[in-house]
């Protein structure tokens, strides 16, 4: 009796404290309709951060921030690949002490969820794997390969020695730990996913709840009985419609979006993305007055430090080193006007307790005069030792991440060829030290035509990897030469391929010691010429020079790496801008700062002041291209959205349109009005090269057509793979809010192709499939907003 007076007195106490992470052993799980903390009713309301791209003094800022935003949980990723980078190495020290950040969090009364993958996604460089796994070339990513299951259960494990002391029934603050990541996008493979379930569970124990996140879309594809269903989507989405599904399937369960998505993030080469502030705090709104648990991703992006950022897919779509996304605390921890209207709207949800007060930042923020970076040593000076034979990719020579420089002689070849191969990621081609031109994977390209040359010219490719990608089934992706490269001739209309054999394979790597190691060994070799203690031709002198070697190139580009210094009377943090560099990587101080590409739009590179310090700091910027000008100079603003294109992103080429005059469409009627899929199967199979969508009309009677999705359904009546898939044409694309024709095949329901007001039907968008297919119908998907926006009324549909 005695004992249940103490107990309601417990639970009634419980509901009038504010509900934070206190010490002491607690549960969590899910109830009818909602989440239960002990024993009580519980709303997640979480702020998604990744440890990793905070730097760690920052930290605890950072989740008081979360916490002023009236958040009650942080959720995170864990990234196998950041502790475990060499294999069987783990690190969970400094900046990787993610136990410390979870301690963290709670002694700020924050729960926490945990995602430690195996796979993340998270625009993280090979979505959170370690490249090493590819050392075993036929390796199953993300399936039941034996070596694969065998080393996630090892990372697993190490983890588990981590955090599974800070679950709830600890005493800890984990509340939620996620099976996996959005498999419904990968593929359907419920063994596998119960794999994982197991490994974890046997890790946590089978008190703490898990669950796996995926799309209103997909999510049925992987579900398992006994976990937790949450979906994923984003800002402006129809939440009613996002959830009826779940609600069909479990009427009990409770509701969460476990990635509502605040922005987006950036690709190299297109615009900064954004969201409107007003469609999340809607949507935020609109969940928390129906007692839906939310995560809201992210709720500070950060920064992806180093080689860390990934690359989208299909295609390739290397992610910028910005992690900003436009979230409410902006990629240095600051509040954004969206923060304070979220504030505001949470405010009404804080059980009419005061908010927590917003954190002071842990440093100013300060701007660094222009200087010059002075010091140079060519690639040649950090070369490590070469491997004959054929091309090898970065994973054959042992190395993660960098540049591989290879080069062969070539045979005389008395007119021009075409140079074709797999290059990954920018490859640049010089003949006899000369520059010829580059190959870029992010434009598709794959040769290059070079010039007619004599016997035993000298043939150098320099490869530099980007990040690995982080979607989709493309994650397999080998860095540096892939497979042969081959060299085609045409006389007499004969033409002639040859693989080019005998090749020097050297791998220069992409780490701080290496950079520093060049360019003390150059400035050794000067300061002695200097001093005069060496005369005559040096060897190591024509280092200084690049290895263009030619008068006229080393005018316009000195690819290599450079060093200059900086004084501070003050630190804080600051915007170093690179706007006049060609393509690389910076170092601060030996701190990996992260990508550059004079493309942009990110321009500037965040510096965290402390990295920084009183008196000299320096700078390396390893340049793959060469700058125009080695000056550098710290601004107290990002530059996150400056292009600089060689041409535009925008598919309106009129030559480039299909003439549809004459043609019969495949298909062609009204679409429904309203959010979702829909399919279209033709009368009879239609052969071609181009899917051509003409949209007539819209539901909403405007003239603004926007489509989130296409699929073509092949033979089988499958869908067919948008890996070939490019844009030929589109006779309108948005292009401020990146709403390009190519995302309607980027694997992304929450973005889309839309044309510009005005612009007058009918609409065309155009598609390359690749290679001839045989199509037998295609699926549609409008918009994810209530009301889907845009969605086309009357269309046609050919197959050319
Ligand atoms: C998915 C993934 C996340 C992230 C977002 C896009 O939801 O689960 O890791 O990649 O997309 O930012
Ligand atoms: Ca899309």
């Amino acid at each position: 009796m005695r004992r249940q007076i103490i107990f309601a007195l417990l639970l009634s106490l419980l509901a009038i404290t504010p509900v934070s992470a206190q010490k002491g052993k607690g549960t969590f799980e899910a109830g009818k309709g909602t989440f239960l903390l002990n024993g009580k009713p519980f709303v997640v309301k979480a702020a998604e951060v990744h440890y990793p791209r905070i730097p760690q003094p920052y930290w605890e800022h950072r989740i008081k921030m979360c916490k002023a935003l009236g958040m009650n949980t942080i959720c995170i990723y864990v990234f196998w690949n950041i502790h475990e980078q060499k294999e069987g190495e783990f690190d969970f020290t400094g900046n990787n002490d993610v136990a410390q950040f979870c301690r963290l969090a709670q002694k700020n009364g924050m729960y926490v969820i945990v995602r430690p993958g195996p796979y993340v996604c998270a625009e993280w460089e090979m979505g959170g794997l370690p490249w090493w796994l590819l050392k075993k070339k036929d390796i199953r990513l993300r399936e039941q390969d034996p070596y694969f299951m065998e080393r996630v259960k090892i990372f697993e494990e190490k983890v588990g020695e981590q955090l599974a002391p800070l679950t709830i029934q600890n005493g800890g603050p984990i509340i939620m730990v996620q099976v996996e990541n959005e498999y419904g996008s990968y593929g359907e493979d419920k063994p596998y996913v119960s794999a994982i379930r197991d490994c974890l569970r046997g890790i946590y124990g089978k008190e703490l709840a898990l669950f796996q996140c995926d799309w209103s879309s997909n999510f049925e594809k992987n579900g398992l009985d006994d976990l937790v269903w949450t979906m994923n989507f984003g800002t402006g989405a129809n939440i009613d419609q996002q959830f009826r599904r779940l609600g069909q399937l479990r009427p009990d369960a409770p509701k969460m979006c476990s990635e509502f998505w605040s922005g987006w993030f950036d690709k190299w080469g297109a615009r900064h993305e954004t969201r409107p502030a007003k469609d999340m705090v809607d949507g935020m709104d609109e969940m928390l007055s129906k007692g839906i648990s939310f995560s809201l991703y992210m709720t500070h992006g950060g920064t992806s430090f180093g080689h860390w950022a990934g690359a989208n897919s299909p295609g390739f779509a290397p992610d910028v080193t910005s992690y900003d996304y436009d979230a409410p605390i902006n990629e240095y921890g600051q509040a954004t006007p969206k923060f304070w209207e979220l504030r505001k709207m949470m405010e009404k949800y804080n059980d009419g307790k005061k908010m927590p007060t917003v954190p002071k930042a842990p440093m100013p923020i300060i701007t660094v005069p222009k200087f010059e970076l002075k010091e140079f040593a060519p690639f040649m000076a950090a070369m490590t030792k070469p491997v004959n034979g054929a091309p090898k990719t970065f994973e054959e020579m042992g190395m993660g991440w960098g540049a591989m420089m290879y080069s062969t002689r070539l045979p005389e070849i008395a007119s021009q060829s075409v140079l074709t191969g797999e290059f990954h990621d920018f490859a640049q081609v010089f003949i006899d030290k000369k520059y010829i031109g580059k190959i870029d994977r992010v434009k598709n390209e794959k040769s290059l035509t070079i010039p007619a040359v004599k016997k035993g010219a000298e043939l150098i490719i320099i490869v530099e990897g980007m990040g690995r990608i982080n979607f989709g089934r493309a994650i397999k992706d080998f860095k540096g030469i892939v497979g042969n490269v081959t060299l085609t001739t045409e006389t007499d209309d004969v033409e002639m391929v040859m693989t080019l054999k005998n090749w020097m394979n050297v791998a220069i790597p992409d780490d701080y010691e290496t950079a520093a190691k060049a360019l003390d060994m150059v400035k050794g070799v000067n300061d002695q010429i200097a001093a005069g203690k060496v005369k005559g031709s040096v060897p190591a002198l024509a280092f200084t020079q690049g290895y263009e070697g030619s008068k006229k190139l080393s005018d316009i580009m000195k690819p290599g790496y450079h060093r200059g210094y900086f004084n501070l009377s003050k630190v804080g943090d600051t915007f170093l801008n690179f706007e006049t560099w060609g393509k690389g990587q910076v170092y601060v101080n030996g701190h990996a700062l992260g990508r550059i590409w004079s493309i942009g739009p990110q321009q500037t590179l965040y510096v965290p002041g402390c990295w920084l310090k009183k008196g000299k700091n320096e700078v390396i910027v390893l340049d793959v291209v060469g700058p125009k000008e080695a000056v550098v100079w710290g601004q107290d603003k990002p530059e996150l959205n400056k292009l600089q294109l060689e041409k535009s992103n925008k598919h309106n080429n009129i030559g480039d349109k299909p003439d549809l005059n004459s043609d019969t469409p495949a298909a062609q009627g009204q679409f429904n009005g309203g959010n979702g899929w829909q399919t279209v199967k033709f009368s009879s199979p239609k052969k071609g090269r181009l899917l051509c969508l003409e949209a007539l009309s819209t539901q909403a009677g405007d003239d603004v057509v926007a489509i989130a999705e296409i699929y073509a359904l092949g033979s089988d009546g499958k869908r067919l793979s948008r890996e070939p898939w490019t844009t030929k044409y589109a006779d309108s694309e948005n292009e401020n809010g990146n709403h390009t024709g190519d995302k309607v095949y980027d694997l992304q329901e929450s973005t889309y192709w839309q044309t510009v007001k005005g612009a007058g039907f009918p609409h065309l968008l155009v598609i390359d499939l690749g290679s001839e297919q045989t199509v037998t119908g295609f699926e549609y998907l409008p918009r994810a907003e209530q009301g889907a926006p845009g969605s086309v009324k009357n269309y046609k549909i050919f197959i050319k």
